[in-house]
Formats: C-alpha cells, sequence, structure tokens
C-alpha cells in the first residue's frame, strides 16, 4: 500500500478521537482506501498537556507549520479564527487536502478559503461543521442538487438543545444544565458562543449557502441565543402545546414590490423557537441535532443523530478523511466535483429579516 501522511491539528474532544481512531483502525481503514493513512504527527500548544486518550508523545509536536508542509492531508481541529486559518491557508498552499470542523472559521472567512482551495486545485472538506456526525452537507450538496430547497429548520447545537430539554423535562436549572453540557463534552470552549447562538448561527451560515446557492457570512444571520429563556417560558409554552427549540431557520421568501414585481430573498436566522409538540423537531431529545428540510420534489426530510461529542464528529471527519483519500489514490489529489464548497450565486437576493 502507498502511505499518505496525515497531519492532525489540535487534539482537543475532537481531535484525540480521530488520533485513537486512526491508530486503532489503522488496518481495516487501508483496506477501504487502498492505501494506509499515517498519523504523521499532532500539532498541539502544550505537548505536556494532559489527554483524554493516550497517544504516544513523540507524535506531539507544537511546530505545526512543518507537520502542515510535510502533510498529505491536513486535519484542522484547532477551532476559531488563528492561527487556524493561517495554518489551513498553508495547507492549501502547500497542496495539501483540508479537513476541517472548524463552523466558525468557515462562516466568517469560507468564499475566500474555498476560492484560494480551488484555485490552488486541493479539496477542502467540512461535514464535520455542521451537526456533528449527521451527513448533512453532502446530502444537501449532492443528493438534492437536482432539487429546489425552500427551507431548512435545524437543531444544530447540542448544548442548547441539551439546556432546553433538560429545563423541559427534568424542570433542571440554567447553569446546571450548562454545566453538565460542558462536562459532557458538548459546549465550546468558551460557551457563550453556544448559548448566545452564535455556533448555531455559523452552522446556519453554512446550511443556508449550500442549499440556497448563494454566500451567507456570520453576519448575514439574525442571531439570538436562549440566555434570556426563563423556566417560565418553558412551563408556559407546555401547557400551550408548544417546546422552546433553539433552532437556525434558513428559507426562501417573496415579497411584492409597489410595481407589481416580486423580489426573492432568503432568511436566515437563529431563536428561540415554539414548535408544536408534534413537530418531528420537538421530538429531538438531550445533545441530539437533527436538520428538517424541505423542498419543491422531494417534500420534508429530516436527518438525525448526535451533533456534538468527540467520537460522532470524529466520524465525519474520518469520512472526509477517507473519502479524500479515495480519491488522492484513484487520480490524485486534484480538483473535483465533489470538492465541499459554495455553488455559483443564482441570482437570489440574500435578506435578513427578524423573526
Ligand atoms: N458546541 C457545539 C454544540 C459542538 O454544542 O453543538 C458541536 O459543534
Amino acid at each position: 500500500h502507498k502511505t499518505l501522511k496525515v497531519a492532525l491539528l489540535g487534539a482537543g474532544n475532537v481531535g484525540a478521537q480521530v488520533a485513537r481512531i486512526l491508530r486503532a483502525d489503522a488496518d481495516s481503514l487501508a483496506a477501504r482506501i487502498g492505501a494506509r493513512l499515517e498519523l504523521s504527527g499532532i500539532a498541539v500548544r502544550n505537548v505536556d498537556a494532559p489527554r483524554d486518550v493516550d497517544l504516544p508523545r513523540e507524535l506531539f509536536t507544537s511546530d505545526a507549520s512543518t507537520l502542515v508542509r510535510e502533510a498529505d492531508i491536513v486535519i484542522e481541529l484547532i477551532g476559531g479564527i488563528e492561527p487556524a486559518r493561517t495554518l489551513i491557508l498553508e495547507a492549501i498552499e502547500h497542496g495539501a487536502t483540508v479537513v476541517t470542523g472548524n463552523k466558525a472559521l468557515l462562516a466568517v472567512d469560507g468564499p475566500s478559503l474555498y476560492e484560494k482551495a480551488d484555485a490552488a486545485g486541493v479539496q477542502l472538506s467540512y461535514e464535520a461543521a455542521v451537526a456533528g456526525a449527521i451527513p448533512i452537507l453532502r446530502p444537501i450538496r449532492d443528493s438534492l442538487a437536482g432539487d429546489k430547497i425552500t427551507r431548512v429548520m435545524g437543531i444544530v447545537n447540542g448544548t442548547t438543545n441539551y439546556i432546553l430539554d433538560q429545563m423541559d423535562t427534568t424542570g433542571a436549572q440554567f447553569a446546571d444544565a450548562l454545566a453538565e453540557a460542558t462536562r459532557l463534552g458538548y459546549a465550546e470552549a468558551d460557551p457563550t458562543a453556544d448559548i448566545e447562538g452564535h455556533d448555531a448561527a455559523a452552522k446556519g451560515a453554512i446550511l443556508a449557502s449550500l442549499s440556497f446557492h448563494t454566500r451567507f457570512a456570520l453576519e448575514d444571520v439574525h442571531c439570538q441565543g436562549i440566555t434570556d429563556v426563563t423556566a417560565s417560558d418553558i412551563a408556559a409554552a407546555k401547557d400551550a402545546g408548544f417546546v422552546i427549540k433553539l433552532l437556525a431557520i434558513a428559507e426562501k421568501l417573496q415579497s411584492s414590490n409597489d410595481d407589481g414585481s416580486r423580489t426573492e430573498g432568503v432568511s436566515v436566522r437563529v431563536h428561540p423557537t415554539l414548535l408544536p409538540r408534534e413537530h418531528p423537531l420537538a421530538a429531538v431529545h438531550g445533545a441530539f441535532n437533527a436538520v428538517f428540510i424541505e423542498a419543491e420534489s422531494a417534500g420534508e426530510l429530516m436527518f438525525y443523530g448526535q451533533g456534538a461529542g468527540g467520537t460522532p464528529t470524529a466520524s465525519a471527519i474520518l469520512g472526509d478523511v477517507v473519502s479524500a483519500a479515495r480519491r488522492m489514490v484513484l487520480g490524485g489529489p486534484g480538483r473535483t466535483e465533489t470538492t465541499t464548497g459554495v455553488l455559483p450565486v443564482l441570482g437570489i437576493e440574500a435578506v435578513t429579516t427578524q423573526y
């Protein structure tokens, strides 16, 4: 077997699981790919920090740049904007395939990164960036490519779904539920991004961009988190037959102009939403995620699964790694139509409305 060098950047909840699986399943992955994936190193800030997963110390380095320059595939799991962006750019310049789960970076800088990857003829994949283990970006981009999506509604943040669900089902306090979500490894390092809705908004921007073939950045998404949702709001919703969920919603809107013409737009927003208890999304409990799609021909679709946590998110990362590696084995890392990116703009005017 040929060997492909894999550089891992970051060894947090997800990174540690990716490293574990790459090593534990090396033989079966090699058989599936037709090449061996060699974990050439793991770049971290502090090589001596304690880790959840037992990994050989010699794999760790604080010199991410050198690791990136010597890799065929770079997995970026540092999160945040810098140094993740610089390292991804270095990987692209070097011609390495990039796999990332970095929704925050893609939501602010995705279009420029996709263009650079495209210009350099390298793949940039990010299935793990939205809804963890749930295969959702490829279905939207590929399986629904011949349909017209009219609306996407997602529970795309596990931490806030966990908090709201605990408050609804056990009467838990907000702070206690947040502490538990953090302990279980769902929350971001700074959980402000979860509870203020920014994490869901980043994912909403990515979902909307792929669903509506245009480009949405974080700043285009109206965003309201769950910090103002009280126990009595939840109880009142329950009495009325509703459940409160934090949803990321992207939908096509049409408005009539004074001259009789129509303007089409897309609204992208994140906010606590009253859902009828019989809606399929109301049955999504704990830290699970789900994305509900309405399309002109397909009708209603729902994708459900674990949207946060080390091992589930590692599944999506490894899916991208294996498919990138297979393409490299088949025909080199060159430009392919399966590169995850934003499709050409179709002339839909992007608008953001308050709900
Ligand atoms: N903090 C995120 C969540 C992790 O709770 O869903 C997955 O992106």
